[in-house]
């Protein structure tokens, strides 16, 4: 993505806000993006703003001598790789269907010779018309691409189809098209992937365990999104308390040694993400029945021995998947540590981060904000504090560019 640049044209609806967002991601991976604002767009976010995130000019009127004479329209988008509507409105994706062409943006799109992204974004009843259904029909006979729309809850208080994609979405997405991955809506079509999250739970006895404070969300969101990429996606999960993504075939397991079965079970895949925060340690006998307090108050010692390690396990097998993914929950040197684990345990990429870390007044284990670094080959990466949908939104996008790149 690094040295791409994108020609934005942002429509007018609510989810305007969300291109702003949009444009510092693509920042972020290094994507420079010139802008056209349309009327309407202009009612919901100012010139001013997208101006100072894009740090350029933002174009907006077809008959301005000024903006013709710095760049014409037709220029406009000759200088860029890709062109992205969003939000794209009914009117913009009805003047393109029907050819036509009456203020900046449309002509652009008209004039333009390079591939066009849409990402929707309007009411749900809108969107089932049969006449933006026709358009979407048509644009994508004509090759245009699109990203979304989401359902869910809108602005404007009903719910369906309609929702634009969220920033992320649209990046990976850009990454996609940009990239030349076959399927836009899928680029992880036809990708295997195994997901492991949550903690293991080491029996004492009955009914007692050692474990820890993962809540499993990080994992359970890398699995989500990348279902919505379209992988294939097993997630392997230890106890926790919140509910599977849809889509994803879930094998619940207990303790560590079950999770290392539970992955063995399920290679040959293309993908391993070991989100999940194994004990490193079990109590060398699992007592059968509850271990009481003796008369003389002598307290009990456990021996602990150690358990596999999966990720080594796995990044070292002879079904290896193709890109082995390790996490690495620290409190201290959270980069040197990662990077040399990375080492250690075979693995390709290690996202590490400082699980003491406090995001927005929540603990990271738990909570539902990350601060990560991908560590690889190349070096490091610090990707910004953003949720853990996010992080999986990002890192399911990254796989895609990683998998289908090298394909
Ligand atoms: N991991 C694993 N099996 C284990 C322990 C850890 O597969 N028995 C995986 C985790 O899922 C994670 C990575 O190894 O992807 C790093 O886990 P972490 O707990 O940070 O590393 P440890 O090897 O336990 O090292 P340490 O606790 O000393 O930092």
């Amino acid at each position: 993505m690094h040295g791409k640049s994108v020609l934005l044209i942002i429509g007018g609806g609510i989810a305007a806000y969300k291109s702003l967002e949009l444009i510092r991601r693509l920042a972020e991976l290094g994507v420079t993006c010139g802008a056209i604002l349309t009327r309407a767009g202009a009612e919901f976010v100012t010139p001013l703003s997208v101006s100072a995130l894009t740090g350029q000019k933002v174009f907006q009127d077809l008959f301005s001598l000024t903006d013709e004479s710095e760049m014409g329209h037709i220029e406009l988008s000759r200088a860029a790789d890709l062109v992205v509507v969003a939000p794209a409105t009914a009117d913009l994706m009805g003047k393109l269907a029907g050819g036509l062409a009456n203020d900046l943006a449309s002509t652009t799109l008209l004039a333009t010779d390079k591939k066009i992204l849409m990402v929707p974004a309007m009411n749900v009843r809108m969107w089932e018309s049969p006449s933006v259904r026709r358009s979407f029909e048509i644009l994508k006979k004509d090759g245009v691409l699109f990203a979304g729309p989401n359902d869910g809850e809108m602005a404007c208080g009903e719910f369906g189809p309609g929702r634009m994609a969220e920033p992320l979405e649209i990046v990976a997405a850009i990454e996609a098209a940009l990239g030349g991955a076959k399927s836009l809506a899928s680029p992880l079509a036809g990708v295997r992937a195994l997901v492991t999250a949550g903690p293991t739970r080491e029996p004492v006895d009955p009914v007692r365990f050692l474990a820890n404070h993962s809540s499993g969300k990080q994992g359970y969101a890398i699995a989500e999104a990348l279902v919505r990429a379209g992988a294939e996606t097993t997630l392997i999960s230890g106890p926790v308390s919140i509910a599977p993504p849809d889509g994803v075939k879930l094998m619940r397991v207990t303790t560590a040694r079950e999770m290392l079965a539970a992955c063995e079970a399920s290679l040959p895949a293309d993908v391993l993400v070991m989100a999940a925060a194994v004990a490193d340690w079990r109590p060398d006998i699992a007592a059968n029945s509850k271990i009481k307090k003796s008369t003389d108050r002598v307290v009990p010692l456990i021996k602990l021995v150690e358990n596999p390690d999966i990720l080594a396990t796995l990044a070292h097998h002879a079904k290896r998947p193709r890109l082995v993914i390790g996490f690495a929950a620290e409190t201290d040197d959270v980069v040197e540590n990662a990077i040399a684990k990375r080492a250690r345990k075979g693995a390709d990429w290690i996202i590490a981060n400082d699980v003491s870390a406090n995001l927005n007044g929540e603990s990271v284990m738990g909570g539902e904000r990350n601060r990560v670094h991908l560590i690889s080959a190349a070096g490091r990466e610090d990707w910004p504090e953003m949720s853990k949908r996010d992080v999986g939104t990002r890192l399911a996008a990254r796989i895609a560019a990683e998998i289908k790149g090298a394909a």
